[in-house]
């Protein structure tokens, strides 16, 4: 059997005859994993060794290694072509919060106001797809932060992701399980598409149930909260809850707080432009194009642009019926299958609305048509 990258060999051995597993001519093969309790105990025991193993998240893929382990968190950097300056996320296992953030988060350094939010945003929303930025305790690694003084964490609601805490007994860096700047993985397939040959296993749990990624939110030291991304949770639901800073997601800051907001994320290969409107194109020399609806009739987006010239190779509605939530569970996979389409150009229309999860699907539009 050819050394699989990073996969000690006696636990290939001990997996038995090789499943999603096969020689190449010396590639490695991302060893795929069903989440079971043989699926579950093998990714701990790659996690405990060391090694990379890609998770399902009710938001999309994560790319998890132990959090106190910086050898092994160095492997996210290189397998993702990330750069050191962008810290990462630490996953959470389901419990009282204030217990569960214990060793990670220093939660003392805040004021009482500060405090109380933290008890109030968790109590509401832990576990699911809000991320915290907060004081970090000294025993995170510097790599997990990127030597700042502040960690994120989240309590995924995801029943594998869980499962897999579970088995490994603590914290796991994930950050998304795509390359760098490149779309986010909602399945098993897309991670391959990604990290194949990177990474020394991933754990099909099946599609994401929500698409995008996690909203983050920092609570200040002084209490105050201000958004970092907006994501899969509504910032209006945050809210009901305390009012909450949103400029810090806006805008294109070189050197965002939030380094993985930089202005180009999120992007396919092929150029994508954005406009109001697909049912009534723009002039322009004819071209194959590749046409993207947050929602309506995908046809009559495909005649307005063969009546003005243009070959359609694909088209795709993420909601028909204007559906957000089914739009941002779409979005991803259809920015993919349109990237490899053979199109010379994405033409995306932008959300009809950035309330809700129109303000995720709408960032994300932004992030993957800035030029390169
Ligand atoms: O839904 C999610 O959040 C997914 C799943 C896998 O959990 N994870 C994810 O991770 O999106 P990633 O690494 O692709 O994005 C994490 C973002 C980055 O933009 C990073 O800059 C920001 O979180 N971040 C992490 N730690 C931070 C900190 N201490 N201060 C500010 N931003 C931070
Ligand atoms: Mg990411």
């Amino acid at each position: 059997m050819v050394g699989h990258h990073g996969t000690p060999i006696a636990l290939l051995r001990l997996l038995g005859p090789p499943k999603g597993l096969c020689d190449t001519g010396g590639t490695p093969i991302v060893l795929s994993l069903v989440p079971d309790g043989h699926g579950l105990y093998t990714s701990a025991e790659l996690l405990r060794a060391g090694d990379l193993v890609a998770m399902p998240t009710e938001t999309v893929y994560g790319l998890a290694a132990d959090a106190f382990a910086p050898a092994a968190i160095v492997k996210i950097f290189d397998a993702k072509e990330r750069p050191r300056f962008d810290p990462l996320i630490v996953h959470l296992p389901e419990g009282p919060p204030d217990d569960v953030v214990e060793g990670v988060v220093e939660l003392v350094v805040l004021a009482s106001r500060g405090r109380e939010r933290f008890g109030a945003l968790t109590d509401h929303f832990w576990p699911g797809p809000l991320t915290l930025v907060l004081p970090r305790h000294p025993r995170i690694p510097d790599l997990v932060t990127s030597g700042r003084e502040t960690v994120a964490v989240r309590m995924p609601d995801h029943p594998v992701t869980q499962a897999l805490l579970e088995a490994f007994g603590g914290p796991l860096v994930a950050p998304s399980a795509n390359r760098f700047g490149s779309i986010s993985p909602t399945s098993a397939a897309d991670v391959r598409a990604e990290l194949e040959g990177r990474i020394a296993a991933v754990l099909d749990g099946g599609r994401c149930p929500l698409g995008v990624e996690s909203t983050i939110v920092a609570i200040d030291r002084d209490g105050a909260l201000r958004l970092l991304r907006p994501g899969a949770l509504p910032v209006e639901d945050i809210e009901t809850v305390a009012p909450v800073e949103r400029a810090m997601a806006r805008g294109d800051t070189a050197a965002p707080e939030s380094p993985g907001q930089l202005s180009r994320h999120y992007a396919p290969g092929t150029p994508l432009v954005l406009v109001d409107d697909l049912e009534t194109p723009a002039e322009g020399p004819p071209s194959r194009l590749a046409l993207l609806r947050v929602s309506g009739d995908p046809d009559l987006a495909r005649r307005a642009y063969e009546a003005a010239g243009h070959t359609v190779v694909d088209v795709v509605s993420l909601s028909r019926g204007g559906d957000l939530a089914e739009a941002a569970r779409e979005l991803f996979a259809a920015l993919r299958r349109l990237d490899d389409c053979g199109a010379d150009t994405i033409v995306a229309e932008r959300s009809p609305t950035s309330s809700g999860l129109g303000f995720a699907i709408e960032d994300r539009l932004q992030r993957a048509s800035a030029l390169r």
